[in-house]
């Protein structure tokens, strides 16, 4: 994520307010394909993605298919093929953006559809740095979108962190404006909300300290 992304992403909530942007449904139009991991690597290779964006991405993968299976154990409908695929391609635009400008998420996710057509999957990597709508305590947030952002804000290159942990990297690489800085606080905030909700709807005391492989984290609560 680029502080340019946050900004982006900001933005985009903020005209929300403005226009009355209407309520996105969270069930977009159903598949029609679905991806395997090895049709995502294919894409990985034809979009040249380095070999850290990949072992970034594969992490990402891990947690929102973990989340993706806590979701489904409380009967909540959601597709983990789709969570899976779309967190292994929420990064599928960053080499090409560093290199040559834009935001990451909007030239991944239009890469995504024109590929394989399946909008579930791009909306997840659409949205992965900022959700531009509200967060609820309810079912809601156990959407694919929203478990692919905080998986991706859960994994600081190729480890597991807190929120805590991703933010102070992030303020660190990429807060460098005032607006930036608060571009990243306002992603923060975001985040813990979303954090909240998961643990409040999986019936979860914790999960800022989960690893998601069964460990804890030494700092964590
Ligand atoms: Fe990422």
């Amino acid at each position: 994520m680029t502080a340019k992304d946050v900004q982006g992403g900001i933005a985009c909530c903020q005209s929300s307010s403005q226009f009355a942007l209407p309520e996105l449904s969270l069930n977009p139009v159903k598949s029609q394909y679905i991806l395997r991991d090895e049709d995502c690597y294919a894409l990985w290779d034809k979009y040249a993605m380095p070999e850290n964006i990949r072992n970034h991405s594969k992490l990402v993968a891990h947690i929102a298919a973990i989340l993706a299976e806590l979701v489904l154990q409380r009967h909540i409908p959601l597709n983990p093929d789709d969570v899976r695929a779309s967190a292994l391609l929420h990064d599928l635009g960053k080499w090409y953006s560093l290199q040559y400008g834009g935001a990451h998420a909007q030239l991944g996710a239009a890469w995504v559809v024109a590929e394989t057509r399946n909008y579930a999957v791009a909306q997840g990597v659409m949205h992965h740095v900022y959700w531009p709508w509200s967060i609820k305590e309810d079912s809601s947030v156990c959407s694919l979108p929203i478990l692919v952002l905080y998986a991706d804000k859960r994994a600081r290159h190729d480890t597991c962190v807190t929120l805590d942990q991703r933010f102070e990297d992030l303020f660190v690489r990429y807060g460098r404006t005032e607006q930036s800085k608060e571009n990243i606080r306002l992603s923060y905030k975001q985040c813990k909300a979303i954090e909240q909700a998961l643990i409040h709807v999986l019936g979860w005391e914790s999960l800022d300290a989960y690893t998601f492989d069964s460990r804890w984290l030494v700092n964590g609560a």
